[in-house]
């Protein structure tokens, strides 16, 4: 809803436009819980105002009467050539400057949100920056953009070109945010803000979540709190190279910047041409880090995710099991395996490709998406036939974007892959991997032709894994020209979300993995064309709850593969018993990653069992409220969650020991998110005690449950190799 200072409220009807008057200077945006307010004055420079609670007319009109005076609402470079700034440019007359005011501004109702565009230009210059910003009517946030337009006669050089800028007043402001590197993603970080600037920048060219994450959060009222205290969220929504700047100067505010990182990235913006930056999205909430966390999955679900309304299914992955020895006996066995175990999906891995070159290792065939005809004498119709015959979905890997320099597809185009001139190729893994050049319209087609050519031969595909496992080492586009090449991130991008746009287009109902290396890609700027990511690598189970903790701040479970694996595990060669893996994977979409060959029939039945109890709170999982209660962050020795269900019937209660020592002390926890009012039904699930709990089958109002929590034991009563010194509880909580 729009209001203006003048308190009248605009009529807002789907899908019109309305140019507002000029008279009017204070303008809000809100959603259901939350305000955004600006300063637009004609002939004066943009200033925001407000981001918090929603307000009321009268209130965002005395803005300034209570002493908030504003800052500008995207800085531009030039005149306060000493202050940070959103973007900076360079004309084609060499002038460095700019020099902003306000044109007007129009509101257009879409659907389910509305969007604010205020027009800037030049007041010299023929340079114009539309500053937008999407507010949804049913979900708290709002999303920031620009649009930047040369109307000169020349090209002018854009040489940073941030999305959105939001001042955050001073106090007690800590920040969150995530670092990490594969198999180890998404590890979270909580310190205040200091005097300095604090950049988080991501310069992997393909994967640009591997080791930082393009997603912040802002604690208003110092350490942040799970469920309490104003908190600030922000994602940019980009699939490239970003850069997030928290600046803390000698001003009254912290000043958060968000954007395409322009390293190495100067764009020549032609006469006439706009550069549309990508979204970023925040979100507020009184409710602490989780409810902002809730906002984002609700948004997320609602509008971002591919197919966010359709359960996921249970499904068996092959990498693990088999690496890159893909047989058909094996395939089989496996199908078979997952089936026997109430599974829905199989999904081959990587290794069952290469004609002229197979990919017996990981050095050669990418590129080449031909079946593999030894490994695969009956190839994908045969696989599709056992997959029918077993009763179970089949899905299979690609790297699309990606070639090995043994391969056919080099062999034929060495001109399609990005690569200096005059220099030595660098190549990834295998040592021969390399990247092609999306920016290149003939890969755009490639990429877009490896999942039509299989969708077309073998419609039956139910899931498509998409991987990428290299950055870009060789800053070198063979397609664009010598004076452009600065623009190979931003046009890698594009070319790689054009091939997805049409791959969606065509297949809407696909079911697509997003993976890089792990969790590389997990980002709101992918998951549009994506039903789910990939979270890491690393399957054991200690470190998913850290690392599925932190994945958890703005990306829903039902988009958060987590896959129950080998013991030892493979990556950190640690032994979880299977009763704690299979837990820690249902906190997400569940799935399995090893080969069941090695599991005993009393460890599968376990298995199955674990997947008959998913089924029922599949559900409250994917489609449910998570509430964060216990950080494992925090080292108290636990680690607890809960999904609760909008209509507050139905809840899911996770509880991990990280640690275990003899007579330690571990916090009860406080569950949250229930009706205080309704009682709850307690049944433990995976149960692997000889004698239920206390409270199993026993009833608490949501008051008590929250209140206090349950006294959740700290071992487990069962046989030794079951009771070890791993303890985890999974509660299933209904309404009566
Ligand atoms: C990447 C992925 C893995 C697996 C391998 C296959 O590392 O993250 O899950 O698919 O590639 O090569």
């Amino acid at each position: 809803m729009f209001r203006y200072s003048k308190g009248f409220i605009l009529p807002v009807l789907a899908a019109t436009m309305m140019t507002a008057p000029m008279s009017a200077e204070n303008v809000s945006v809100s959603t259901p819980k939350t305000s955004l307010a600006l300063d637009i004055t004609k002939g004066e420079t943009l200033k925001f105002l407000y981001y918090g609670d929603r307000l009321n007319a009268a209130d965002v009109a005395q803005l300034q009467s209570a002493g908030t005076f504003g800052k500008d609402a995207y800085p531009v470079y030039g005149l306060s050539a000493e202050a940070q700034a959103a973007l900076s440019v360079q004309h084609a007359d060499g002038n460095l400057t700019l020099d902003m005011s306000v044109e007007g501004f129009e509101q257009v109702a879409e659907a389910n949100a509305k969007v604010l565009k205020v027009q800037l230009k030049d007041r010299v210059y023929p340079f114009y920056v539309t500053v937008c910003y999407r507010a949804y009517n049913d979900v708290d946030i709002i999303e920031m953009w620009t649009e930047i337009k040369n109307g000169e006669k020349q090209t002018v050089t854009l040489k940073q070109f941030d999305s959105a800028y939001m001042p955050i007043r001073r106090g007690d402001v800590w920040m969150s945010h995530f670092y990490g590197a594969w198999a180890n993603e998404a590890q979270l970080s909580e310190e205040p803000l200091k005097p300095g600037t604090f950049v988080i920048e991501n310069r992997d060219g393909v994967r640009n979540a591997q080791t930082s994450r393009g997603e912040v959060m802002f604690s208003l009222d110092g350490k942040a709190q799970e469920n309490s205290g104003r908190v600030i969220g922000a994602a940019i929504c980009y699939t490239g190279n970003y850069k997030l700047r928290a600046v803390t100067d000698e001003s009254e505010y912290h000043q958060f910047f968000a954007g395409i990182d322009d390293y190495n990235s100067e764009y020549h913006l032609k006469k006439n041409e706009t550069f549309v930056t990508p979204v970023t999205a925040f979100s507020y909430s009184k409710e602490g880090l989780s409810g902002v966390s809730r906002n984002f999955h609700r948004w997320g679900r609602k509008y971002k995710l591919a197919n966010a309304d359709r359960e996921r299914k249970i499904l068996l992955n092959s990498w693990e099991g088999v690496y890159l020895n893909i047989n058909e006996k094996d395939m089989a066995q496996m199908m078979a395996d997952i089936k026997s175990m109430g599974g829905e999906l199989f999904v081959m891995d990587d290794g069952w490709f290469g004609e002229k070159y197979p990919r017996k290792t990981d050095n050669s065939a990418l590129g080449d998406w031909k079946v593999d005809r030894e490994k695969l004498p009956n190839g994908i119709e045969g696989l599709l036939d056992e997959a029918k015959k077993q009763g179970v979905k089949f899905g299979i890997w690609i790297e699309p974007e990606m070639s090995n320099t043994k391969s056919e597809l080099y062999d034929k185009h060495p001109d399609w892959v990005i690569k200096a001139p005059k220099r030595e190729l660098r190549t990834g893994r295998g040592g021969t991997q390399v990247v092609l050049d999306l920016a290149n319209p003939k890969v755009q087609d490639f990429v877009f032709s490896v999942v039509d050519d299989l969708m077309t031969k073998y419609p039956e595909i139910d899931y498509i894994k998409w991987d990428a496992n290299m950055h870009i080492s060789n800053h070198g586009s063979q397609y664009l020209t010598a004076d452009n090449q600065s623009h190979l991130y931003i046009d890698y991008h594009r070319g790689l979300e054009k091939a997805l746009q049409r791959i969606r287009a065509k297949y809407p109902d696909l079911t697509i993995q997003d993976c890089a290396s792990g969790g590389g890609r997990v980002n709101w700027g992918y998951l549009p064309y994506f039903d789910e990511f990939w979270t890491s690598d690393n399957t054991d189970a200690l470190q998913r709850v850290y690392m599925q903790w932190g994945t958890s701040y703005f990306f829903p479970a039902i988009a958060m593969a987590a896959h129950i694996s080998n013991a030892p595990n493979h990556q950190t060669a640690r032994t979880v018993p299977l009763k704690f893996r299979t837990d820690v994977a249902m906190c997400g979409r569940l799935g399995m990653e090893i080969q069941p060959k090695v599991l005993s029939d009393v460890d599968k039945d376990q298995c199955r069992k674990a997947i008959a109890d998913y089924k029922c709170i599949r559900p409250i999982v994917q489609f449910g409220d998570l509430y964060r209660l216990q950080s494992p962050f925090e080292k108290k020795g636990v680690a607890s969650l809960m999904y609760v269900t909008e209509a507050k019937d139905k809840a899911v209660f996770y509880w991990f020991k990280t640690e275990a020592f003899c007579n330690q002390h571990l916090p009860r926890i406080p569950m949250a998110g229930l009706d205080p009012q309704k009682r709850y039904r307690v049944t433990e699930l995976n149960r692997i005690d000889h004698s239920p709990l206390s409270f199993e089958g026993k009833t608490f109002s949501g008051e008590y449950l929250m209140q206090n929590g349950l006294e959740i034991p700290y071992g487990h009563n069962a046989d030794w190799g079951k009771a070890n010194e791993w303890a985890s509880r999974v509660l299933l909580l209904e309404a009566l």
